[in-house]
């Protein structure tokens, strides 16, 4: 009964106009009292259709977005686990078309950088690939590379920024990433901020000449088109041939790495936690993988923005800590606190915390993989919530004044993160 309503849901929503998907959609914060209720309800993820915008832990409410018909489902399963919930969003729709007209008329206003992209708006696939090309055409230290095409055919672009075209193998690598996760939109910005630190407008320079960077702005093109195009809160990928019908579409890239596999995962691929027929099945979680392996003697730092919850994690999504675990939760804060040092006072201190033990047990992300693999610093930066006076513009809805800042005060703890590397990348221990 349960999963039949939300495939009714799922099965006309394409034929509304947009953003009637979300009428009567709703979202309810969640708060547990222990670690045992937090799994329980990251469990309501994987085994029920229920969409979790922020995971829940003892001192961290979670958002999880609900369709209408199954409110009382939702109430009585968390009711079940001894959780309390409260209603957050009455109706999912007028905040997205309140998003959706305050980035229009942020758009309308937008002042022209030449040579730059705009900090008021979030730019397109095309968008990106277009500033993408005009650096690598204007600037020697910029050189563009497709790691593949996505399910639909998109090329899934990177750039790498370096004085010495990579062939310096004394140097570092660092890379970073953005919008594995479709709707996290305001990612977008700190990948774009960090490549004009990096190219345009340089304020450190010993950070370009002395570190290979590879940024990866968007990893998840399908998924991120889909997004704008119709269903705001699409997460995943846009693969299909999950189901015999087609009825349920994509793979949640953070759960298709390979590390535990499976494990804490979703197996129905109608979840948005759903983890694909098996590790690597989707291209986009492929081209990420054939990056790193690349670079993987030389790469020191990995960074995966995410949004949102004002929260750097590290490995492993098992609660078990890498051999330099210690080492990982001090960068970490490092990084924190100089965000923390420009953010705006309305947005919380960054929490840093080991993936597993904060929440609950994850399996299958690019975290985890990379760090598996050797690299010594792998972390999920997950961007601070927009809330607006009545908290109706919440999760990972975009507050176009923000976006810049979004930017600015990432990079601050990139920064950070960077000089590290510099002074401690593994070709300085001998
Ligand atoms: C999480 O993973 C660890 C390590 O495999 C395991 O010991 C623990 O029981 C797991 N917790 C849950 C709730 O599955
Ligand atoms: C919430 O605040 C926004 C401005 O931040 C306003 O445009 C919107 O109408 C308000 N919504 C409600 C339901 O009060
Ligand atoms: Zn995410």
């Amino acid at each position: 009964m349960f999963k039949t309503v939300l495939l009714f849901t799922l099965c006309f929503s394409f034929s509304l106009a947009k953003h009637e998907h979300y009428d009567g959609y709703v979202v309810y914060k969640i708060t547990v009292s222990d670690k045992q209720q937090a799994e329980r309800v990251y469990a309501l993820e994987n085994e029920l259709l229920f969409d979790v915008w922020s995971y829940a832990a003892p001192s961290i409410p979670g958002l999880v977005l609900v369709p209408g018909p199954m409110r009382e489902r939702f109430q009585t399963e968390v009711g079940n686990i001894g959780a309390q919930y409260e209603l957050q969003v009455d109706n999912v729709k007028e905040v997205v078309e309140l998003e959706e007209k305050l980035l229009t008329t942020a758009a309308s206003r937008s002042k022209k950088r030449p040579g730059r992209l705009s900090f008021d708006k979030i730019h397109r696939y095309a968008e990106v690939n277009s500033f993408l090309d005009d650096l690598a055409e204007k600037y020697d230290t910029v050189t563009v590379v497709s790691a593949g095409k996505s399910f639909e055919g998109r090329d899934i672009r990177y750039l790498k920024i370096s004085t010495t075209n990579f062939q310096d193998t004394n140097k570092p690598v660092i890379m970073l990433q953005s919008l594995l996760h479709a709707r996290e939109w305001v990612t977008l910005p700190v990948t774009l901020y960090a490549i004009e630190k990096l190219v345009i407008d340089i304020t450190d320079r010993d950070l370009v000449d002395n570190i290979d960077w590879i940024i990866l702005p968007i990893a998840n093109p399908d998924g991120y088109e889909f997004s704008h195009e119709h269903i705001r809160f699409w997460r995943k990928t846009r693969s299909t041939g999950h189901t015999i019908t087609n009825l349920c579409v994509g793979v949640d890239l953070n759960r298709n790495f390979d590390y535990n596999f499976g494990r804490w995962s979703s197996d129905i691929a109608c979840s948005e936690a759903y983890h694909g027929k098996g590790p690597f099945s989707e291209p986009e979680s492929q081209a990420v993988r054939n990056i790193v392996l690349e670079h993987l003697n030389r790469m020191e730092l990995y960074f995966d923005v995410h949004s949102y919850g004002s929260i750097i994690l590290y490995g492993f999504g098992d609660g078990i800590l890498p051999p330099n675990g210690l080492t990982l939760n001090l960068v970490g804060v490092k990084m924190a606190q100089a965000i923390d040092a420009v953010k705006w006072p309305s947005k919380p201190n960054y929490l840093v915390g080991n993936l597993g033990l904060t929440f609950s047990n994850v399996s299958g992300t690019a975290m985890d993989y990379v760090q598996g693999i050797g690299v010594p610093l792998s972390y999920i930066h997950e961007m601070p919530a927009h809330n607006n006076e009545n908290n109706s513009l919440t999760g990972t809805l975009v507050d176009p004044n923000y976006i810049e800042q979004a930017g600015y005060e990432t990079w601050e703890g990139i920064n950070v993160g960077a000089r590290w590397v510099l002074q401690n990348a593994r070709r300085n221990k001998h």
